[in-house]
């Protein structure tokens, strides 16, 4: 499954009208490089607008009490649809569990190693995000991580999905895909490189240029 990974309302809409993406993944990152100064909740209730599924919302508040109050409003912007990004650390995993124990969505995220998604998947997270393009800044293979993860959830039935995010190539998505990621969030960029191929531009072209040029006959 893929999920978009954006805070632009535009580009979320369309990469859902093709049909291919159930959730959204935002984080305060991706916010100020896409919309500077623009009010949060409002960007975020335009992109629950076009799109469906789970759209994470990060936390921002470093204690743990903010932290509650933070995604106890977030929460409500829509409460079926809203998914509480918690960032990897012992708050985040205290807040993890809370929420779960309050039946709120939560996407544990910026974690790079197996250790770090088994306790967000032991602890309840909904999601548990393995940022791949950042492991592999590191020099190292995020693929074990994944492969590893996949099959501990596996063995003990836990409910985790892992979300494989930092998506920098499209061979970045095969390989999440094939090492078990139940889900990769693409950006709106890598959507549109995975749907293009030159070979297929060329087919298309050619069959165009040789119905155009046809010496009458078929209609
Ligand atoms: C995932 O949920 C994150 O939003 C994102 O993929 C992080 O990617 P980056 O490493 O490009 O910041």
């Amino acid at each position: 499954m893929l999920f978009v990974d954006s805070t632009d309302p535009a580009e979320i809409q369309q990469i859902f009208s093709w049909g291919v993406a159930c959730g959204v993944t935002t984080n305060p990152l991706i916010f100020a490089r896409e919309a500077g100064g623009a009010d949060l909740e409002q960007r975020i209730r335009e992109v629950l607008a076009v799109s469906r599924g789970h759209v994470s919302v990060e936390l921002l508040a470093e204690s743990e009490p903010a932290m509650i109050e933070e995604a106890e409003r977030y929460h409500g912007w829509a409460p079926d649809r809203i998914c509480i990004k918690v960032p990897i650390g012992e708050p985040g995993l205290r807040v993890t569990h809370l929420l779960r124990e309050r039946g709120i969505a939560t996407n544990v995220t910026c974690m790079m190693s197996f250790n770090q998604g088994y306790l967000a998947a032991l602890s309840g997270a909904t999601y548990a995000s393995i940022f791949s393009g950042r492991v592999r800044d590191t020099g190292f293979d995020v693929r074990p991580a994944i492969r590893q993860l996949r099959a501990q959830i596996d063995r003990e039935e836990l409910a985790a999905k892992i979300i494989v995010g930092s998506i920098r190539h499209m061979m970045d998505v095969n390989e999440a895909l094939g090492a078990g990621a139940h889900i990769v969030t693409v950006p709106p960029a890598i959507f549109r490189k995975m749907l293009r191929h030159p070979k297929s531009d060329e087919a298309i072209a050619e069959f165009g240029a040789a119905w155009r040029g046809r010496g009458g006959g078929r209609q």
